[in-house]
């Protein structure tokens, strides 16, 4: 039984794998095709932080596949009634998988290590795997080939940037950060990063400008993630020169797109003219969480990963 916690988990076959789940499910569903490949299978929410694209793509997706869902908002006290161990136990015996968002990676961790479903991470402060995995592939079916392309993150060094880096060096990309000075990656991620993904070409500088200079693609996101809301003041002084905006896009080739995972705060690390012009690409984006989810469930509940029958 496989579990989807950190894009670290995912070797380059398989995060391939599940882009080709996915592409295939996404053509299908253009021809109005929504193949039952997991009948009956029940996936639970578990969420402790708001969402959109997160919830409602696993909602439908699995809903595609033939089977149900169930949002567990926190009534069920998860974390509050009894400890993680019984809680991953016992909703493990009424569900094939478990997609969690929380605050601390680690309570996703300890989820896992009780649970004898999948555990699929919606977020947590650390990464956000199943965002990853759907930039990623907007950016492939967009550009074709990832390998040799440069990402380029502008802003917080957070846990979609965190995810991403890991990503994009799992599929042979340069990834580039611009990052203010004290929200760098942390040292320990850096080393993993260079242990776990021979081969990554991951850099973190300061000035934007020099960042985005043969960008295949710049990302962005809040300044403010949910959970740090006490920081927001001293974070909107501290990344004021870190907006994504006409005068940076300029600095970048013309054919680059900006993303965005969503949820924006439009005049902070963003514009309304790049997020709404025709380089933004956020939409199909946030489109593409549909069809990733899909191939993120068909592989992980399929039955060559072990899971329940
Ligand atoms: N991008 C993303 O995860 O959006 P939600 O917070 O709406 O799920
Ligand atoms: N970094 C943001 C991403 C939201 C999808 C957060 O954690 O709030």
């Amino acid at each position: 039984m496989r579990h989807v916690l950190a894009v670290f988990e995912l070797s380059t076959p398989e995060i391939e794998r599940i882009f080709e789940l996915s592409r295939d499910l996404k053509a299908k569903l253009a021809r109005g095709i929504r193949e039952p490949l997991l009948p009956g299978r029940v996936v639970a929410l578990l969420f402790d932080k708001p969402s959109l694209r997160t919830r409602v793509s696993f909602e439908a997706a699995i809903i595609h596949l033939g089977g149900g869902s169930m949002f567990l908002g926190t009534d069920v006290g998860f974390g509050q009634r009894e400890s993680v161990a019984d809680f991953a136990r016992v909703l493990s015996e009424y569900v094939d998988a478990i997609v969690v968002r929380t605050y601390k990676h680690q309570t996703v961790l300890d989820l896992a290590e009780h649970s004898t479903c999948s555990v699929i991470n919606g977020l947590t402060d650390l990464s956000h795997p199943c965002q990853a995995l759907a930039d990623l592939y907007t950016l492939q079916e967009r550009y074709g080939k990832l390998a040799g392309g440069k990402l380029v993150w502008v802003g917080d060094g957070n846990n979609v940037a965190r995810s991403l880096a890991t990503g994009a060096a799992r599929l042979g990309m340069k990834f580039v950060a611009a990052i203010p000075p004290g929200y760098e990656f942390d040292a320990a991620f850096l080393a993993r990063i260079k242990t776990q993904v021979p081969g990554a070409d991951v850099t973190v500088v300061h000035d934007p400008f020099e960042a985005v200079r043969g960008a295949m693609s710049i990302y962005t996101d809040v300044w403010t993630s949910m959970g740090q809301e006490a920081e927001r003041e001293q974070r909107e002084q501290d990344f004021a020169a870190y907006q994504v905006n006409a005068k940076l896009m300029a600095a970048a080739p013309k054919d680059a797109c900006f993303m965005h995972c969503l949820p924006a705060c439009r005049g902070q690390e963003v514009t309304d003219e790049v997020i709404d012009g025709p380089q933004s690409v956020v939409v199909a984006q946030a489109g593409n969480r549909l069809h990733v989810q899909k191939g993120i469930l068909a592989w992980l509940l399929g039955p060559s990963n072990g899971a329940k029958n």
